[in-house]
């Protein structure tokens, strides 16, 4: 089958997943052209895409998804007819401290670049541009929008329950990306998945933080007492989980993706510790404000109707990172 877009722009492809699903599509598909806008925050680093970033297929622009001159420059240059928006602010702790760019990027930034879509692709309401039929914007959601759930899974119809500024944006997108889909007919689908692990992460986050205690032989900070659930999927599996939903999906779209291994952030270090003899080691630290107890997600549609299935272990992951 061939990618549904031949212009496709990625936004936040110099970031963790965004730079992994770039890699993963020019590997698959040599069909298509990948526009690459990422404005290069802390997060975002030209390292990640060293891999691919001599792909003739390939082109870096340094930008904010919330600058619309740029958006329909490079829109109306390259005949963009997709984007697959990985763009945000993604640290819970630091929306904690400071939200503000949380809202800029993660609201504001997907409203920018859904209205860069309507206006090249439509002529008006439901009616689309000959040459951009096929046009498709879809967003990268998060399970923290449904927010905690202490027994059974949120479905993609349950409602949205956020509780730090960093799911609250991530919520408002959604449904801002909802409404350009049911007022003005905008083709737009959305993936909405759990705790990603795998190459290019940001030392910020719990599994790269565990990884670099274990090599300095230091102190792994564990908030409250370590019983919070998450689940976990490599980067790769929901890559491949974006990409059906991109390619084959109704317009108006909306799938959960997970891997369905569920495990307290305690249990996660017990793992570590299990190989790298014993190692890393433990400090508890006062919880997180507002933290979610457990994300649970049902992915029975995404099965059901794109056939998805997952591929990677968790705890094969972690003896194959021989650190
Ligand atoms: N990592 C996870 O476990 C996870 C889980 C579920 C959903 N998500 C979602 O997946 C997406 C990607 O997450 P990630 O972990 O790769 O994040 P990341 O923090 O590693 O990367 C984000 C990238 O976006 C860029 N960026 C931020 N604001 C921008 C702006 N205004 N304009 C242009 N570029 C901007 C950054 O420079 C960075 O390269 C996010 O939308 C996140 O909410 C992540």
């Amino acid at each position: 089958m061939n990618f549904r877009s031949k212009n496709l722009l990625v936004t936040g492809g110099a970031g963790f997943i965004g730079s992994n699903f770039i890699d993963f599509i020019l590997k698959k598909y040599k069909n298509v052209r990948i526009f690459n806008l990422d404005s290069l925050t802390y997060a975002g680093a030209l390292n990640k895409t060293e891999k691919f970033s001599s792909n003739s297929n390939y082109k870096f622009f340094k930008g904010d998804i919330c600058n619309q001159t740029l958006l329909n420059k490079i829109f109306k240059e390259f005949q963009i007819d997709g984007v697959i928006n990985f763009a945000a602010e993604t640290h819970v702790d630091n929306s904690i401290t400071n939200p503000m760019p949380f809202i800029k990027s993660n609201i504001n930034g997907v409203f920018s670049l859904l209205n860069v879509c309507y206006n090249n692709w439509m002529k008006s309401p439901f009616k689309y541009n000959e040459n951009f039929l096929q046009a498709r914007f879809h967003q990268i959601s998060t399970d923290e929008v449904y927010g905690s759930i202490s027994e059974g899974s949120f479905c993609e119809n349950s409602l949205y329950s956020p509780n730090s500024p960093y799911s609250a944006s991530k919520a408002s997108a959604d449904m801002i990306v909802r409404s350009f889909n049911k007022t003005y007919g905008l083709n737009v689908t959305t993936s909405i998945s759990s705790n990603n692990y795998g190459p290019n992460q940001h030392k910020e986050k719990l599994i790269p933080k565990i990884i670099n205690s274990i090599k300095n032989d230091d102190y792994i900070n564990i908030y409250g007492d370590g019983k919070n659930i998450r689940d976990w999927i490599h980067v790769y599996d929901n890559c491949n989980a974006i990409c059906s939903i991109f390619n084959e999906s109704e317009s108006g779209g909306k799938f959960n993706v997970a891997s369905g291994q569920e495990t307290t952030n305690l249990e996660l270090i017990l793992k570590f510790k299990k190989i790298y003899s014993d190692k890393p080691k433990i400090r508890f630290i006062s919880d997180r404000f507002g933290h979610d107890f457990r994300y649970s997600i049902d992915t029975s549609l995404i099965k059901n109707k794109l056939g998805f299935k997952t591929t990677f272990d968790i705890e094969n992951y972690i003896k194959e990172l021989n650190i």
